[in-house]
């Protein structure tokens, strides 16, 4: 490979400076194709995280430094996810096939009945690592260990593997680094992370959950019957505060100088175009994986999965008063499941994000989300459970609607708009009573849009207490599990009172004016 490479990046070379003029993409990754030749054909294959981390490339001690050719990485990234002495905690991906074989997951097989154990199921191993067939794999003895290993994550593609690091050879480096990330992903597999839209779906697409991706079209849900066996409840999830747990890399703001140039960064807001678009792509995830688990009920004759409602309508105290009853309705039926309100929390502000924060166009635009919102929440409440061909369509609707707004809010956002989003994200509508998952939301995002404009220190301060009601501060390491939080994370549940969080909000809002 290095020595193919090494011809193909002499001519790329040249290549290159002709190119570096076009600004354009798409057509620059077509003019390529001449040269660096990808694969014809994206065969999955799962290389290991041994391999990644050799000494020379992903596993180093102290960061590589090379000062011809910086590298764009810091070389350490597996020493991160692997966990290494008090430094590196370790990442839970890492332990995700491990805790398939702990006490938890076999009870949970125990009480499901299932032939296979977790840790050899499809059902468990889509999200808990990956469910390879064939021969397809690097060190097949010991890869499976590993969970969601590198290229669960980065893509499970042989070529661009071997060609990103090109032997260390300058020109093959050089060559490789010249090929756009559109086209690294589309023709060679290598997944394009720093695309705000292509990452928070990935995350998604477990963290939610899915019905199937482009490499094995996995299944990725976690039923009612899992979590009355066992599973702990998915929490809401907002993909910048949830990189940032797991972050091996350095965002583009923190990379040195010379790096900063090469990848013509211009003091764009990271976290706050990710929040965004995230707030975004994960609703539509949400009512995607819905909309699926609709149809196919349609198609069977069968009613939802009660999974697909919100947990806490079935599973809360009976309480008088309570916020729950102050809350009403909200357009559905008294006494039906609805969806879960959560993966909604950050659209109002995501969507005047997409109309430059005018207010008048953001409500107009509103409108339409809830036109069809109103006609989910119908087709969810028409009977218990819901009727499956209508939730499909709506949902359906709903979805390709986000998967728009994502597109809308795609473009790099500067100091002066992360501080409108910061303020749209602070601003609760008057009578909205968000529920614990939803509070967690906003609070996730408006940390993270902050980080993006104050310092560590000061943003942590503000927010001790809803950190504290909240517990913003996720299971982090291999220890502690987050079996062994479950208790604690209940509790903060039960304990939480939507008054309190409203009170805190605007506290932290005026002081970050
Ligand atoms: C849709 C993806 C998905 C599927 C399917 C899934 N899980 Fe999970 N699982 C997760 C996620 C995400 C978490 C972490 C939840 C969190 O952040 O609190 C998790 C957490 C767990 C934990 C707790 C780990 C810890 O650190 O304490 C166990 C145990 C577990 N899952 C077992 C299973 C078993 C057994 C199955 C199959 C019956 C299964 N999971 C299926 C996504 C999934
Ligand atoms: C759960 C998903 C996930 C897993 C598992 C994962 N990564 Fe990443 N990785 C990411 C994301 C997201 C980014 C950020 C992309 C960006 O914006 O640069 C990233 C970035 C990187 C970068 C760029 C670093 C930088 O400073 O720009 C490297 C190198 C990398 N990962 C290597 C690895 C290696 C090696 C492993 C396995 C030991 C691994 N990753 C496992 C999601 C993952
Ligand atoms: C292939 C499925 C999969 C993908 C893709 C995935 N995760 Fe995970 N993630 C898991 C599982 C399973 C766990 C729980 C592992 C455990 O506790 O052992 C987890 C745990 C986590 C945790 C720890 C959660 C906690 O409550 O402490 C964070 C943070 C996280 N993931 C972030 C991300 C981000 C960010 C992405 C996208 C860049 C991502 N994950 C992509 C499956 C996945
Ligand atoms: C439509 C109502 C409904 C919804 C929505 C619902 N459940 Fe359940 N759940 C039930 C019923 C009924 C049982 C059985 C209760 C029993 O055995 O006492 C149950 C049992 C459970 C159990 C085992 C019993 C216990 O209390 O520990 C867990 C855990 C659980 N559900 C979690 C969830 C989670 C997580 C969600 C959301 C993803 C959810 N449920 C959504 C009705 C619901």
């Amino acid at each position: 490979m290095g020595r193919r490479l090494l011809t193909l990046g002499a001519l790329l070379v040249g290549l290159t400076a002709c190119l570096s003029r076009a600004p354009d993409r798409s057509a620059r990754a077509a003019e390529k194709d001449g040269g660096m030749k990808p694969p014809e054909k994206l065969d999955v294959f799962y290389t290991s995280a041994t391999s990644c981390s050799t000494a020379g490339c992903h596993g180093r001690e102290t960061p590589m430094v090379d000062k011809e050719l910086p590298p764009l990485c810091r070389c350490i990234e597996a020493n991160i996810w692997q966990g290494k002495g008090t430094e590196y905690p370790g990442d839970k991906h890492r332990d995700a096939f491990n805790v398939l074989k702990g006490p938890r997951a076999r009870e949970m097989g125990e009480l499901l009945g299932w032939k296979q154990k977790p840790e050899e199921a499809p059902e468990c191993l889509s999200c808990h690592g990956f469910s390879a067939r064939g021969g397809n794999l690097d060190r097949p003895d010991t890869i499976v260990e590993e969970g969601v290993t590198c290229v669960v994550c980065h893509g499970p593609y042989k070529g661009w593997v071997d060609a990103h690091h090109g032997s260390f050879r300058p020109d093959d480096r050089k060559a490789w680094r010249d090929l756009s990330r559109v086209y690294k992903d589309e023709k060679w597999g290598m997944r394009d992370l720093w695309d705000p839209a292509t990452r928070a779906r990935l995350c998604a697409s477990c963290h939610v959950g899915s019905l199937g991706d482009r490499e094995e079209k996995t299944r990725r849900v976690v039923t009612h019957e899992m979590y009355a066996a066992g599973h702990p409840p998915l929490p809401s999830f907002e993909p910048t505060n949830f990189s940032e747990v797991m972050q091996h890399w350095e965002y583009r703001a923190d990379k040195p100088k010379e790096v900063r140039t090469i990848l013509d960064y211009k003091g764009e807001k990271e976290r706050a175009q990710l929040v965004a678009v995230g707030g975004a792509v994960v609703f539509e995830s949400s009512v995607r994986l819905l909309a699926g688990q609709a149809k196919e009920c349609a198609e069977k004759s069968r009613t939802l999965d009660v999974a697909n409602f919100d947990c806490a309508a079935c599973h809360h105290e009976l309480r008088s008063p309570s916020w729950r009853q102050e809350r009403g309705f909200a357009g559905s039926q008294p006494g039906r499941p609805p969806a879960p309100a959560w993966p909604a929390a950050l659209l109002r502000p995501t969507v005047a994000c997409s109309e430059d924060f005018n207010a008048k166009r953001t409500e107009e635009a509103l409108k339409t989300y809830e036109a069809l919102a109103a006609e989910l929440k119908k087709s969810l409440a028409a009977r218990p459970y819901g009727k499956p061909v209508e939730v499909a369509d709506s949902a359906a609707k709903l979805a390709d609607w986000a998967a728009g707004l994502a597109k809308a809010v795609g473009k790099p956002m500067q100091e002066q708009e992360a501080r409108l989003f910061l303020r749209a994200l602070c601003e609760l509508p008057p009578g909205e009573v968000p529920d614990y998952d939803s509070a967690r939301q906003i609070a996730w995002a408006v940390k993270m849009v902050a980080l993006d404009l104050e310092p560590k220190q000061a943003v942590e301060q503000r927010f001790t207490a809803l950190n504290a009601d909240l517990r913003l501060t996720l299971p982090q390491g291999h220890k502690p599990t987050i079996v062994d939080q479950l208790d604690d994370a209940l509790q903060a549940r039960n304990r939480y009172d939507p008054k309190v969080f409203r009170e805190r909000l605007a506290g932290i809002a005026a002081a970050l004016k």
